[in-house]
């Protein structure tokens, strides 16, 4: 397999290694291209082509001579991002750090008040107002006049919007009153979004147009105003309110309340729901004053932000990365439905253990339809006694799986009867135990197990282990099925005997492939037979073995020979203590990696795949100049460019060690949207955060 060199700082790339990173990223986003323009149908974030783009230029900026004739930096406009130019905010536009109940809100007035050196009897206002659920924009009029219009973007860099806030009818062109009283420069900022009822009429327009429909407000506003033709944009009933500030000059006020007046005055809307508060009683009466009328509102809101009211008490508190401390978000619940669940389903992992899974009635949860939600375990069915047939509330909070909350015994059937929790594994019959301590439930027919096999076999082939593409679980699931995938080994002499005498029906002419499919196949796993050590390790699927294990044990032995014969010396060895030596193995982990290594079919199925591969001994990667050389760091959000396993095994790459959570030995948060208590614990505790494209730039993969 050829070295990933993505993660490899452009000054780290030798002439050959440039040659062969030009050449992905020319076919990568070829790729992109044709997704976004002909098919209309990006795979991508904007950011993330913006990183492809400008990795590809900065290398060809060293290798002057290896520009390829199909290189992006040679192709005029048509990226996708270019179409949005870029505009540098003069003056940082700030996120807001969160809190969830009413201890977390009380500290952050005593915060404030330790901050400030302020006497318990000394009154902090505050503002509260409505958490918008929209789109943060920017605005600057200069001497009155609206000039230009962006994005919220990274924070720093947006997207000119101009001409699409100009559409907007509650967004003045010219500010109102005499001209001698207009700022000289201000940048109003405020959330631009779209009203409950204006979205259903879109809605209802898009479909009976045939046009894609939009799952919810916040989504139709965004697709509304990223528009590159603001014919569009002006056609869609996008609102706004204002509420904060960037570049000002002069500023002649004194407080919040005091900004928010003269907003009015200057010609914007504000929301009328914003109030002042001398306590925290009164911003809590406030939050929950607002959380009442949260469903007649006409647009959707999702918490309440406080505001320090004195802009000399905001001066002072100042921020914390990329939040002041001055302001927070309180966040309303997740949003919580009614529905039925109509079965409980268990599923057997590829450890064997058995997790049970609600089927519902499907069911708008804010907008999300839901239909399946987690049930835990055992013990959480039992001990909220959760039958199949009863009515339920679920919850659904950001992207975690839905829950079920409560079950309405009122509406429960008369015959209904407790769930009773299979002791037998429902794929292979065999007993399911339950160890003293664990709160799971094991299948015991390990190999014998189809489900234990199937989920195995699809781990094998996912993204982070051999990545096998065309090998999807549905494929997997009918190999498996018709018997001519059972273990790992046969899904490299698959070709073989399907040219071959074995009584398969060649894959070329069964029902769904063809000849190019089943050539297509084949080239798939043929193109993975080389695989580093600790992919390969992290492939096998051995319990408790993640992909931080698996890479500390590929760093220990370097190769799968040396493993084994590691784990085939007894317990009173010194290999055996050298194991234990290994961070993260301890006696289970060690007892689990010994029980898979001795078992008979899995050594036949390791002897077959050194057979089929080549195994490539661990490389311990050069880290000595990477700037996140032993510094640990934890990564939270929803990431955009990468997902977190594939963020993780990049840092580790550079000699970062990942943690999962935030505390005094963290040396940097990395966050995306959506980042939540982690993000407060770092600020709490002054480490330093950064946004995904910042670390992009950091480790130079931008
Ligand atoms: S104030 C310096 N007030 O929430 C403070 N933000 O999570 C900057 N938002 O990017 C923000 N309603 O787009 C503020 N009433 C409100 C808001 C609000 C919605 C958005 C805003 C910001 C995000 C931060």
């Amino acid at each position: 397999m050829a070295p990933n060199l993505s993660a490899v700082p452009v000054d780290k790339l030798s002439k050959d290694d440039a040659i062969a990173e030009l050449k992905r990223l020319a076919g990568e986003m070829a790729e992109h291209d044709q997704s976004y323009h002909q098919d209309d149908a990006p795979v991508i974030s904007d950011a993330y082509y913006d990183a492809l783009k400008s990795r590809n230029a900065a290398i060809e900026k060293k290798f002057t001579t290896l520009i390829r004739k199909d290189s992006s930096s040679l192709k005029v406009g048509a990226a996708p991002s270019s179409g949005f130019t870029k505009v540098q905010h003069s003056v940082p536009m700030l996120s807001l750090g969160n809190v969830f109940d009413e201890a977390d809100v009380a500290d952050f007035f005593a915060r404030i008040r330790r901050f400030l050196g302020l006497g318990d009897s000394e009154p902090i206002d505050v503002i509260a107002e409505p958490k918008i659920d929209g789109l943060g924009f920017s605005a600057r009029y200069e001497a009155g006049r609206f000039i230009i219009g962006a994005t919220r973007g990274d924070g720093k860099v947006g997207e000119d919007i101009t001409a699409n806030l100009r559409t907007i009818r509650d967004m003045p062109d010219m500010l109102m009153g005499p001209a001698k009283n207009l700022p000289d420069v201000i940048e109003v900022r405020g959330e631009v979004f779209m009203t409950k009822s204006d979205f259903d009429a879109l809605n209802k327009s898009q479909q009976e147009k045939g046009a894609k429909l939009f799952a919810n407000p916040r989504n139709a506003a965004a697709g509304s105003l990223r528009q590159l033709d603001p014919k569009i944009t002006e056609a869609r009933p996008l609102t706004s309110f204002a509420y904060a500030w960037g570049e000002i000059d002069p500023l002649n006020w004194d407080s919040q309340q005091a900004y928010i007046n003269r907003l009015k005055t200057l010609g914007f809307s504000t929301n009328p729901l914003t109030q002042v508060c001398t306590s925290v009683e009164e911003a809590l009466a406030a939050y929950n004053a607002i959380g009442e009328q949260r469903a007649s509102l006409p647009y959707d809101i999702d918490g309440v932000v406080y505001k320090v009211n004195r802009l000399d008490y905001q001066r002072r508190l100042g921020f914390v990365s990329r939040a002041p401390r001055w302001a927070t978000a309180h966040k309303f619940p997740a949003e919580q439905a009614q529905t039925v669940l109509e079965k409980i389903d268990i599923q057997v992992g590829r450890t064997g253990s058995l997790t049970p899974v609600a089927r519902l009635m499907p069911v708008n949860v804010g907008g999300v339809v839901v239909s399946n939600a987690t049930l835990h375990n055992e013990d959480e069915i039992a001990r909220k006694d959760i039958r199949e047939g009863d009515t339920v509330i679920i919850q659904r909070a950001g992207d975690v799986i839905p829950q079920v909350v409560q079950v309405l015994t009122d509406k429960r059937k008369k015959n209904s009867t407790p769930f009773s929790y299979p002791i037998t594994c429902p794929v292979c019959d065999s007993l399911a135990v339950r160890e003293e301590g664990e709160a799971i439930r094991r299948c015991t027919g390990g190999l014998i197990c189809g489900a234990q096999a199937v989920e195995r076999l699809k781990h094998f082939v996912s993204r982070n282990t051999f990545d096998i593409e065309g090998l999807g679980a549905k494929n997997i699931e009918a190999f498996f099925d018709e018997g001519s995938i059972k273990n790992p080994v046969d899904i490299f002499t698959l070709e073989k005997r399907d040219a071959g005498p074995d009584n398969l029906t060649s894959l070329k002419n069964r029902e769904g492939w063809g000849k190019t499919s089943a050539e297509n196949l084949f080239a798939a796993i043929n193109e993975k037979r080389t695989i580093r050590f600790d992919r390969f390790l992290f492939a096998l699927g051995i319990r408790q073995i993640g992909q931080t294990t698996a890479r500390l044990l590929a760093q220990a032995y370097v190769s799968l020979s040396a493993l084994r014969a590691a784990l085939a010396q007894g317990r009173d060895s010194e290999a055996y203590a050298d194991l234990l030596n290994i961070e993260s193995v301890g006696t289970a982990v060690a007892n689990d990696l010994r029980a898979f290594f001795a078992e008979e079919h899995n050594q036949a199925v390791l002897d077959g795949l050194v057979r089929e591969l080549i195994i490539e001994d661990f490389e311990a990667p050069d880290t000595d100049n990477s700037p996140l050389a032993g510094k640990t760091v934890v990564f939270t959000g929803t990431l955009k460019t990468m997902s977190r396993s594939e963020a993780k095994a990049g840092a580790q790459a550079f000699g970062a060690k990942v943690a999962g959570t935030v505390s005094t030995k963290t040396d940097l948060v990395i966050t995306g949207p959506g980042a939540g208590s982690k993000l407060n614990k770092a600020e709490e505790l002054g480490v330093e955060v950064m946004t995904e494209q910042d670390y992009l730039t950091l480790v130079g993969k931008t």
